[in-house]
């Protein structure tokens, strides 16, 4: 795309500092995302990509651009997928995978018995882990029956390209981290460059995917199918985790209304752990569960439901805490959770090794190295990432670095342990995995261990238990 004649003289500073002010508030109204409100030097350089991208001279050039009847929404589509944040990955967050498998889904599924059909929508969806993941659940759980079940899942997401990802349905290794070895055989084949991993078509069938901006729906409860039926309410659950911490405060508790909105009178909304919950629209109640809380429809409509007995001993509520409707009291705020990000930059580096910019995340990664040398979190990302990327000897490295700076860093042995046993010496990531099991073992069961997305230390466990037994000969068995 060649830039207009017009545009051909440099932009002033002061002409290109109107421009890039123009620019990020286009960009806050259009997405939502006021997390770039105090990032200019991040926001500056996706919009720096972009003009590169399309060979504009400069921000006025672009802004032209962006404003063009047909070239400017195709550009639109580019920049919203440039400047939103992807992160995502399998069964992210155990604990709210573990309230899905054990007492949502179940709970749905009871409810739904006469007409054996499902809506799930998983809105900011980023390139499909969770709506598929979804999709495994259910299978997990209803097994046979699921031939008989309607079952409609549908992800959304403001980018176009993530989107076509997420249809495509491959993932890396590093979108696959939160996901047992065993389980990954069954429900991914390998890509032919054996570094990705295909989700099998039996899954892919009962998850569609449409583009949705979330903002439409303070315009009047847009949902992702108004196009096709002009309904979008009735779902079941609708996931809309790790998408509102980026949105202003007071956009929150309106979002929050208008997704409850969308909810059929039993169903359930889950947002991720980071979302700030500031305030609660009176459309919602707050359930809680082990781990986490979900907020559902109030009224007579939801009666309560006694949680099934988990399948092992998982963090009990307690008897005030459950299912009660109260308000969370100790939620960080939207501007401390982001402020958090800032320095060093590990949610940077995660963000973009889960975008799959494996190379980016690792260049990303040496510089915060090169300015934070002793944090032990930062080695270990470049080893997890090193891993990722098939590079062995750095990542082995790297991980016995950040194991040096803290040697409680459970996660960092754990990954160590998980490189030795797929490689020359098995023996000695067995003794790693065993000394793993004996750190966990020291540590309270309501511990979540660090850069572990949620993990305890049983579940890791749990997680070791399997990996050894997968590995072991057949003689051993
Ligand atoms: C961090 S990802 C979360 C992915 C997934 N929900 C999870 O928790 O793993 C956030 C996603 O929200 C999407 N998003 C951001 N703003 C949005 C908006 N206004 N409407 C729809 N999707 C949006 C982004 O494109 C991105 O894919």
């Amino acid at each position: 795309m060649s830039a207009s004649p017009a545009a051909q003289k440099r932009p002033s500073p002061e002409q290109a500092a109107a421009c890039f002010a123009r620019l990020k508030q286009a960009i806050i109204d259009r997405t939502g995302h006021h997390y770039y409100a105090d990032k200019d030097a991040l926001l500056r350089d996706r919009l720096d990509r972009r003009v590169a991208a399309t060979g504009c001279r400069g921000l006025p050039d672009y802004l032209s651009l962006l404003g063009q009847p047909v070239a400017g929404p195709v550009e639109w589509q580019e920049l919203e997928a440039e400047v939103t944040i992807g992160e995502t990955f399998f069964f992210r967050h155990t604990e709210q995978f573990d309230a899905l498998r054990r007492v949502i889904l179940p709970g749905i599924i009871a409810h739904n018995a006469a007409t054996r059909s499902l809506r799930i929508w998983s809105a900011g969806c980023a390139v499909g882990a969770e709506p598929y993941s979804v999709a495994i659940l259910l299978e997990q759980l209803l097994g046979e029956r699921m031939r008989h079940w309607t079952i409609d899942i549908v992800g959304s997401d403001i980018s176009q390209r993530a989107l076509a990802q997420a249809r495509d349905g491959r993932f890396s290794n590093w979108a696959l981290r939160g996901m047992p070895e065993d389980r990954k055989a069954q429900d991914f084949v390998p890509c032919e460059d054996r570094r990705q991993w295909r989700i099998i078509d039996r899954h892919r069938r009962h998850v569609r995917f449409r583009q949705h901006n979330l903002l439409s729906l303070l315009d009047g409860a847009k949902g992702p199918d108004d196009a096709r039926d002009g309904d979008c309410r009735g779902f079941d659950l609708i996931l809309c985790r790790n998408v509102l911490i980026y949105f202003s405060p007071e956009r929150i508790a309106p979002m929050l209304a208008a997704l409850g909105r969308c909810l059929s009178p039993q169903g359930w909304l889950m947002v991720g752990h980071s979302d700030a919950i500031a305030a609660l629209p009176a459309e919602l109640r707050i359930v809680e569960l082990p781990g986490t809380i979900v907020f559902r429809p109030p009224g007579p409509d939801a009666p309560a439901v006694t949680p099934p007995a988990p399948q092992h001993a998982a963090p009990q509520p307690t008897a005030s805490e459950t299912w009660a409707a109260r308000r969370p009291t100790a939620n960080p705020s939207p501007a401390a959770v982001v402020a958090g990000i800032a320095e060093p930059p590990v949610a940077t580096i995660r963000a973009l090794a889960d975008a799959g910019r494996l190379r980016s995340a690792s260049e990303a990664c040496a510089a915060a190295i090169a300015a934070y040398p002793l944090d032990p979190r930062l080695h270990f990302y470049d080893g997890v990432i090193a891993q990722a990327a098939g590079q062995r000897t750095h990542a082995e490295a790297a991980l016995r670095r950040a194991i040096y700076l803290s040697g409680e860093m459970v996660m960092a042995h754990y990954h160590l342990g998980l490189l030795l046993l797929d490689g020359a010496t098995p023996e000695a990531g067995r003794r790693v995995m065993t000394h793993v099991a004996k750190l966990c073992g020291a540590l309270p069961e309501t511990h979540v261990l660090p850069e572990s997305d949620g993990l305890s230390p049983r579940d890791l466990i749990e997680r070791i238990g399997m990996r050894l037994r997968a590995r072991r000969p057949a003689r051993e068995v």
